[in-house]
This record gives C-alpha cells, sequence and structure tokens, in this order.
C-alpha cells in the first residue's frame, strides 16, 4: 500500500525523503514522488515519476535544492492508472499545497464535480487531488493550511492519512489521520512523519502513533496535535522503538525474504525466551489478570484474520479445540466482518495480523467490540492500530518483516498462538502436568530444527530447478498440516506466479483428483501424524495416475522418499508443532522458484505489504 514520509528540520530534505521511501518500498508500489520548498527560491519543486524509486532518483538527478521541508510517497493505485500524472504529491489550484495521502476518499466523484463547476481544474484521475483542491478552497489570507485542513475534513468520506504544507510557511508540516497509520517522528531540531515506522529508524526511535481524528502541526522544534474527535488539543505518550536499521536491511542477503526465512530459529527462539519461565510455566506480559481470567471463562473463540495470518489461525482453532477443549471457528476478516457474527460477552475474538493495520481485520475488531466479545490481538508491529483497539494484545516479537511475502512472522504467530493455546489448556485443567511440560520440553526443540532444516538448502534448489518451468501445482496436507497446504500454495503463487491451489488431501478424490497426470506436480505434506497413513493412501492414489510427488516427511521415512520424486524431511516433533517445520521447506520452494523465473520476490507485482483499504 502507499507510502507517507514527511520532514521538516535542519537536514537537506530530498535525502531524507529518498531514504524514507526506500525504507516504504516494501509495503509494495507502482509510482513515487517528492515535495519540497526550495529554500532559497520560494519554489515548490516536485517531482514524480512511474514505476520503481530509481526512476523517482534519475530525475531527481544533479537537482541541488537546498530544502528544509518536504514530503515523498509511494503511491499503489486505486483512482487511476500507475502514471507520472496519478503519482503524489498533488497540489491545490493556485500550487501552493503539496500534499500525499494514503487511503480512499469515497466521495471523491461528488466534489470534483462540484469544484470543477467552480472552473477548478484536474490534472489526475485520483482522489487525493481532490482532497488537495479541496483544501486549497479554505486557504485563504486570514486562515492557516491547518484551519483549512480542519474545515475540509468535515465534508470529505472514507479512511485516509494526509501529510501536507503550504509554501507560504516554510517550517510547518501538517497532517491528518484517519484509519490509515501516521507516526510522528521525534528529533532535535527536526521531526518527521512516516506511514509506518521502518521510515523512521534511520533517524529516530523515540516516536508518537496517531491516534483516528489526530490533526498535527509538526514543525522542526514542535509537534502539536489536535484531536478533533475530542475537539481539544492534547498529549500523546512517545514511545520508544525496539527495532533498529540492521534489522529492516538486507545484511548480505539477496533478497529480505531469503533473510525473513534464515531468521525464523532466531525469532522461535526469542519468542520462547520471552513467553517461558524459569518454571516452564507460559507468560504473557502484556495480557494483565482481568483478562487472564476472561480467558478462563469463554466459551466460543473465533480466529480472524487474512492471508497468511488466516492461515495460521486455522492451525490455531485445531490446537485450541484438541487441547484447550473450546470451541472455535475460523474465518477470514473480510467475510466475517460482513457476515453479521453472532457474539457475545462469553466469545473471544482473536485477531492475528502482521502489520497491525490491515484494514478488514480492523473492521472486524472494530464489529467484535461493538457486539461486546472480548478481544485479542496477536500482533507483530508494537504500537499499531489494531494492537491498540483491542482489549489484549500479544506481541509475535518477529522483528521488521520487510519482503512482502510473509514467512517469519507466520511461524511467529504459530509460535505465539500454540503457546496461547496451551497456556489456555492449563489455566483451565484441560492439559496434564506431565503432558504440558513434555509439549514445553519439545516446542524448545524447534529453533533448532527449524534451523536444520534451512541447512538443507540446496535440495529445494535442485527441485525448485527441475519444476521451474511448469504453472500449475497442487498442495496437499491434513489436519494441522492443511493450513501448511494453504500457506505453501500462497507463497507459490504470490512471488512466482505459478497457479497453486492447497487442499484438504480427503478432499482431493471430490474434485482436484481430474487434474492429476504425469504432468501435474502434487505436493503431499505428510509427517508423521494421526492421519499419516491416510496421507499415503492419497500418495499412491497420485501415483496410480502418475501424478509428480514432491512430498514433505519426517526424518529417517525411507518408504514416503520411496513413493516420491522429490522428498524433503523435517526432524520429527508432535503432531501440533509440526506446522513449523513443514511451512520451511515450502517457503524456499517458493523463493526459488521465483527466483528462477526472475520475479521481484520482495515485492511481487500488484502486491502490497500493509493492505490498508478494502
Ligand atoms: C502473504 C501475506 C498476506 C498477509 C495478509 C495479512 O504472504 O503476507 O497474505 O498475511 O495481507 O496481513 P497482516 O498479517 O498484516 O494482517
Amino acid at each position: 500500500m502507499c507510502g507517507i514520509i514527511g520532514y521538516v528540520g535542519y537536514r537537506n530534505t530530498i535525502p531524507v525523503l529518498i531514504q524514507g521511501l526506500e525504507q516504504l518500498e516494501y509495503r509494495g508500489y507502482d509510482s513515487a514522488g517528492i515535495a519540497c520548498l526550495s529554500h532559497k527560491e520560494d519554489n515548490l519543486f516536485i517531482v514524480k515519476e512511474k514505476g520503481k524509486l530509481s526512476a523517482l532518483k534519475e530525475k531527481i538527478g544533479d537537482f541541488d535544492v537546498d530544502a528544509h521541508i518536504g514530503i515523498g510517497h509511494t503511491r499503489w493505485a486505486t483512482h487511476g492508472e500507475p502514471s507520472r500524472a496519478n503519482a503524489h504529491p498533488h497540489t491545490d489550484a493556485t500550487g501552493r499545497i503539496a500534499l500525499v495521502h494514503n487511503g480512499i476518499v469515497e466521495n471523491y466523484a461528488v466534489l470534483k464535480m462540484a469544484m470543477q463547476k467552480k472552473r477548478i481544474r484536474f490534472e489526475s484521475q485520483t482522489d487525493t487531488e481532490v482532497a488537495a483542491k479541496l483544501i486549497g478552497t479554505y486557504y485563504h489570507k486570514k486562515t492557516s493550511l491547518f484551519d483549512a485542513v480542519k474545515q475540509a475534513i468535515d465534508e470529505l468520506h472514507g479512511f485516509f492519512s494526509f501529510v501536507l504544507f503550504s509554501k507560504d510557511d516554510p517550517d510547518t508540516l501538517v497532517a491528518y489521520k484517519r484509519s490509515n497509520p501516521l507516526v510522528v517522528g521525534l528529533g532535535q531540531g527536526e521531526n518527521f512523519l512516516a506511514s509506518d515506522v521502518t521510515a523512521l529508524l534511520p533517524y529516530t526511535r523515540q516516536v508518537i502513533y496517531l491516534e483516528d481524528d489526530d490533526l498535527v502541526t509538526l514543525t522542526s522544534k514542535s509537534v502539536s496535535i489536535y484531536s478533533l474527535k475530542t475537539r481539544s488539543w492534547v498529549k500523546r505518550r512517545p514511545t520508544m522503538v525496539h527495532w533498529n536499521v540492521s534489522q529492516a536491511q538486507k545484511q548480505g542477503y539477496p533478497h529480505f525474504m531469503l533473510k525473513e526465512m534464515y531468521e525464523q530459529p532466531e525469532v522461535l527462539r526469542n519468542i520462547l525466551s520471552k513467553r517461558l519461565t524459569k518454571k516452564g510455566d507460559i507468560y504473557f506480559d502484556t495480557v494483565n489478570k482481568k483478562f487472564h481470567n476472561q480467558l478462563k471463562r469463554v466459551k466460543q473463540v473465533h480466529m480472524v484474520s487474512c492471508g497468511t495470518a488466516y492461515h495460521a489461525g486455522l492451525v490455531g482453532a485445531i490446537a485450541i479445540e484438541k487441547f484447550a477443549h473450546i470451541s472455535c471457528r475460523t474465518q477470514v476478516s473480510s467475510e466475517f466482518r460482513y457476515g453479521n457474527p453472532i457474539l457475545g460477552k462469553d466469545d473471544l475474538v482473536v485477531l492475528i495480523t502482521q502489520s497491525g493495520e490491515t484494514a478488514d481485520t480492523l473492521a472486524a475488531l472494530r464489529e467484535a467490540k461493538a457486539k461486546g466479545a472480548k478481544t485479542l490481538a496477536v500482533v507483530n508491529v508494537v504500537g499499531s492500530t489494531i494492537a491498540r483497539e483491542a482489549d489484549a494484545v500479544i506481541y509475535t516479537h518477529a522483528g521488521p518483516e520487510i519482503g512482502v511475502a510473509s514467512t517469519k512472522a507466520y511461524t511467529a504467530q504459530l509460535a505465539t498462538l500454540l503457546l496461547l493455546v496451551f497456556s489456555m489448556a492449563k489455566m483451565r485443567n484441560k492439559i496434564s502436568k506431565e503432558d504440558f511440560h513434555l509439549m514445553v520440553k519439545a516446542f524448545k526443540r524447534i529453533p533448532e530444527y527449524c534451523a536444520r532444516i534451512l541447512r538443507e538448502g540446496k535440495s529445494f534448489e535442485r527441485c525448485a530447478r527441475k519444476h521451474s518451468s511448469r504453472r500449475n501445482f497442487l498442495y496437499l496436507g491434513r489436519g494441522c498440516n492443511y493450513p501448511t497446504a494453504l500457506e505453501g500454495a500462497l507463497k507459490l503463487k504470490e512471488i512466482s506466479y505459478a497457479h497453486a491451489h492447497g487442499y484438504a488431501a480427503g478432499e482431493m478424490k471430490h474434485g482436484p483428483i481430474a487434474l492429476i497426470d504425469h504432468e501435474q506436480p502434487v505436493i503431499c505434506i505428510a509427517p508423521e501424524s494421526s492421519t499419516y497413513d491416510k496421507m499415503i493412501s492419497n500418495i499412491q492414489e497420485i501415483r496410480a495416475r502418475d501424478g509428480i510427488v514432491i512430498a514433505i516427511g519426517s526424518e529417517g521415512n525411507k518408504d514416503l522418499e520411496k513413493m516420491s520424486d522429490s522428498f524433503f524431511s523435517i526432524p520429527k516433533a508432535p503432531e501440533i508443532l509440526s506446522p513449523m517445520l513443514t511451512v520451511i521447506p515450502l517457503q524456499f520452494f517458493a523463493y526459488r522458484m521465483a527466483v528462477l523465473n526472475g520475479r521481484d520476490v520482495d515485492q511481487p507485482r500488484n502486491l502490497a505489504k500493509s493492505v490498508t483499504v478494502e
């Protein structure tokens, strides 16, 4: 989704804006632009370009602009094709205001028509330009930019964040937030605004997460926040971000995705060290006693999330029914929010999200709260909107995930959900002391097992080479590895653009079996499990029809190895923990397929890291 950076201070602005945009590239975009105010000539300097940042940088070239205030934007097209004209920043009719925007102005067409009747001319197809022009109509000699935005906001419908400045005031940025995230970065003699903290990490780790309806004036020395909700000036407490710049850099890896895959053992180790007490109990620092007691009483759990996080929720649901004996439904957020779910005080809605900003998951959270359910967010990005709005939050501590395709955030979600399940099973007396301790003991071995699988990188490479030209893949799994099949298929299609379909293996005979012939690769996830024999029957059915079997099985399983065209082994672990291992060969396979097909691994076409529009 779109990325925003804003700067006011003593530094030369253009390099700050470019570096900020580089840090935001991972969000996915199709064009980019900057605007700054030339100190000497009192001129708005605006450069925009379609395509990658390199195109924008080339266009800026050696322009020597001495500017100390500016805004930058990476655009992910919603209204109007990706083009230079549609790229941000946009200006008001007089060309004094420059504005960047994330989100959607829903009533832009009506507003545009009304302004066109007043002979205001538009240069783009965007809703953003409508907002810029509308604010311009309120911006007169006696009205500050802050007041102009305050008045215009009442006319704008939708969900959006803006950052803007006027050439009349070279030391003031104005920003407004509704739904789409905006963070203030606090510096000494300089201040920043960004759509996400990674853009701020090279300069500051002291940030203020803005809340909905915050209207902000930012100068090089001050930050003033006015809440349009309470109609008063407010103080928001700064937060210290614990991520560092190097975590958000490739550190010698060719892609962020590969780096993040290799970080998984460390992420899992870190989660366990945070969550396990010396006595071997499970502990969540951010869950207070009251919420802990409520967890003991819930009668129904709902796992709600999107994409990869939804797959983590499917595993969590299987675990919670099996170990904590609580009935659990899993739904994608976009269906949950419009499905009129029946919820009450005995329901626990668990919202799982890496970014903490996904629009559908946020809407689902608000729906659940409005209906009186307890809400628990399982989130990676500290301080994100969903983390702040839920009744309780558990952080997954995966560190910044930059690759658009989620890898370490997924294994971190799995680990966190499973620990939550075991802790709930224990507090409700559904698991014996011995079984609990055995499970914790087995859990502690998972990071090393994960590292062992990662050391097998070369064999995934060979398998991917063999199949790199194929365009259709079927993924099969059962039980808690059915979600692994879905996740493996999602990884492959999103970064290699090959078609891949995840299926519950038992469903194969109800349709997909028609696909099987000598050209159809089928990835079968078959570690030791309660349904292992059933998986083997499915594999035999595939072989009987000449299908190509790529199997993931337990170490030492020679029978399965013989049955397969390619075989990847994973160390033996309790079935419920195995999804943290079985997914790794699938991430690797997808990664290698994407590289071999020359795809843009970290920023696949049409995708965005944080989906903040519906
Ligand atoms: C896939 C992927 C997406 C996200 C989904 C939810 O690799 O990354 O499917 O999982 O957009 O995002 P979050 O977890 O930020 O809510």
